[in-house]
């Protein structure tokens, strides 16, 4: 259908199924195990707004003018929303992530760049706006052995180095935050991807250069020997003695994580389940936002500029978003519906979704009554029924 006709994420997502390949419609949608977590993301909203939290409105406030850019990071955002890293952007279009890049200039929206992406992350910034921000998503010490090697600690300092080298340098380029993926020490079984065999001309796969890639099961594993096991907390001032760049980690599921979290003195942290693609039956971001933000509070620990807490997981409206915000969290990332837009519609998709997000954005403050994000205050959601364990 012409793009014209496309009125929500949700419409994005059928039509990438409808165009893409059957592997890489396999590789995006799949999710591990059941995909329960999968279903869960959505479904947590949807609870929110059909039976258990609801929006407390207020009225009578002149919202003629309104205003939903944000900071993230310290970073100028055109909305509380960032494009979270997605792996292999070429299965879904020729131009891959640039299409991302390039919407994301247009539009003032900052884009977080996956380490397994199609582009490589020069080709991405050297096609960035100037002033165009960017995050980096960072796999862990990119171990270039197996993950089932019993050789794996005669890597690592030298996959050490190459971290350090490749951190140093997005942070030359400009790089504004450094999130690592906690989530992910082993990956996930996406059975619907793994019915899939990889090729070599798969994705334009930069990321195999050099790799022990496994073909014969899945794009997802086919990639997965980057990851290492070993990375542990004792790993984070190591991060924090190569760069300046503020380090986020991405994937924290618990109140006790999140605390660690801040005593370990990072400046943020993705309360994400990774879209459903990691351990099936873990929660919803945005109930882990709830249990996070008492426990912080409890600690006298206060999240500010000096630590952000971001959400992810089945973001697809507006309203998802200013729930989230009103709960505590900075801003959410967003992942498929972007990668489904371009796969569809390719930089037009991207732009599209992003102006849908601005209307919702626009329809929902108003009549909530909030006409900045700094007026979404916790009693604008009633959310007793998420706190209530
Ligand atoms: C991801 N995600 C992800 N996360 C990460 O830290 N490194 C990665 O390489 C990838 N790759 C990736 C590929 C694909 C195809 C998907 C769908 C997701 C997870 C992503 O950053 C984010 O956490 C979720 O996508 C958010 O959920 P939604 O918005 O997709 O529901």
């Amino acid at each position: 259908p012409p793009l014209d006709n496309i009125i929500n994420m949700h419409d994005f997502e059928v039509v990438a199924r409808a165009v893409l390949p059957e592997k890489a419609w396999a590789y995006y949608s799949s999710a591990s195990d059941d995909e329960i977590t999968l279903r869960e993301n959505r479904m947590a909203y949807q609870r929110i707004s059909q039976n258990r939290v609801w929006f407390r409105p207020r009225i009578l406030r002149d919202v003629s003018t309104l205003d939903w850019s944000t900071k993230i990071l310290g970073q100028k955002s055109s909305l509380p929303v960032y494009i979270s890293a997605t792996a292999l952007g070429k299965l879904g279009h020729p131009d891959g992530e640039l299409t991302l890049t390039r919407a994301a200039a247009n539009y003032g929206v900052i884009q977080m760049i996956a380490t397994l992406a199609s582009c490589s992350f020069d080709d991405i910034l050297d096609a960035a706006a100037p002033g165009q921000i960017f995050f980096l998503q960072l796999p862990l010490f990119l171990s270039s052995s197996s993950s089932q090697s019993p050789m794996i600690r005669r890597y690592v300092n030298r996959d050490r180095e190459i971290t350090r080298k490749y951190v140093q340098h997005a942070e030359a380029r400009g790089i504004k935050g450094l999130f690592i993926t906690v989530d992910a020490p082993q990956l996930g079984r996406r059975e619907k991807d793994m019915r899939m065999k990889f090729v070599d001309d798969d994705a334009g796969a930069e990321v195999q250069k050099g790799q022990d890639v496994k073909k014969d099961q899945g794009v997802a594993r086919a990639i997965s020997s980057f990851i290492d096991p070993s990375l542990s907390w004792k790993d984070i001032p190591w991060f924090q003695s190569i760069t300046k760049m503020p380090i986020i980690l991405k994937g924290i599921a618990t109140a006790e994580d999140a605390i660690l979290a801040y005593e370990a003195g990072v400046q943020g942290i993705v309360l994400s389940n990774h879209g459903g693609r990691q351990l099936d039956t873990s929660r919803s971001g945005i109930e882990v936002l709830v249990e996070v933000v008492a426990a912080l509070r409890l600690r006298g620990y206060r999240p500010g500029p000096h630590f952000e807490i971001y959400v992810d997981g089945g973001v697809r409206r507006a309203s998802d978003v200013l729930k989230a915000i009103a709960l505590g969290a900075k801003a959410v990332g967003v992942g498929r519906p972007f990668l489904y837009a371009f796969c569809a519609y390719g930089q037009a998709g991207v732009e599209k979704a992003i102006q849908i997000f601005r209307d919702e954005f626009e329809m929902n403050m108003r009549l909530l009554g909030a006409r900045t994000l700094d007026e979404l205050v916790p009693e604008m959601v009633d959310a007793s029924a998420l706190s209530s364990h």
